[in-house]
């Protein structure tokens, strides 16, 4: 089997049911994302950056205990036919993705850097209203309150629609490829659009 396909297998049983956001469609979407942009791109790193598209969220705290996770993710890597450093820099890479760990620019490789385009979109549009929601619900914080649809008066309240200003919508700034950047500029717009309504709809309007 190739290298691809057993980390499909590898992720689809790690992440059975997770329900915050981060199960295994999660990871297909920043796969496929990843290997669109890194086309895109010319990446000339394509089979590295989709195994590190399906791996990115393995060793994150929010979802595993990463002192507990290492050394089975160290395992499955190992077992991969990839040169010992190619290895190396694959385990080292996945825990500099995501968002929240704010890597400095000058620590990221390219495949990093279109791992977190892809990760960053599918925080975006459709799927990523419901994503906001979903997490939103698993950390038991409220859907919206009064405030966030107020112009003059939204800021951090711990809601989820809040989380659309206080982060997703700044997202885009965040990218580093032109290609990525497309796409996220068409999720924004949809965002803000849904937006728009629930605001109507908030007041009991429409
Ligand atoms: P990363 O895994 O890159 O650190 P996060 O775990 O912060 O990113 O985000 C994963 C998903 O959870 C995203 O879709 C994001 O919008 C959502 N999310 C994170 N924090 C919140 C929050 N406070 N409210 C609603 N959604 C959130
Ligand atoms: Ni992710």
């Amino acid at each position: 089997m190739s290298n691809i396909n057993v980390t499909i297998n590898f992720v689809h049983e790690y992440f059975e049911g997770d329900h915050s956001g981060h199960d295994f469609d999660h990871m297909m979407r920043v796969y496929s994302l990843a290997k669109e942009i890194s086309k895109k791109e010319h990446d000339s790193h394509f089979e590295f950056t989709t195994l590190l598209a399906l791996l990115h969220d393995t060793l994150d705290h929010k979802i595993v205990n990463i002192e507990e996770k290492r050394p089975e993710i160290w395992a499955f890597i190992d077992t991969l036919s990839l040169a010992d450093s190619e290895k190396e820099m694959l385990f080292e890479s996945i825990p500099k993705v995501s968002y929240s760990a704010n890597v400095p620019l000058k620590e990221l490789n390219d495949s990093i850097k279109i791992v977190q385009d892809a990760d960053r979109i599918d925080a975006l549009g459709a799927i990523g209203i419901a994503r906001a929601f979903a997490y939103g619900g698993y950390r038991g914080q409220k859907i919206a309150i009064s405030k966030d649809f107020d112009p003059d008066d939204y800021g951090e309240n711990q809601t989820s629609v809040s989380h659309f200003y206080e982060k997703l919508f700044k997202l885009p700034e965040t990218l580093h490829t032109d290609s990525a950047m497309r796409i996220a500029q068409k999720r924004v717009h949809f965002m803000q659009a849904f937006l728009k309504q629930m605001a109507e709809e908030w007041q009991g309007l429409k």
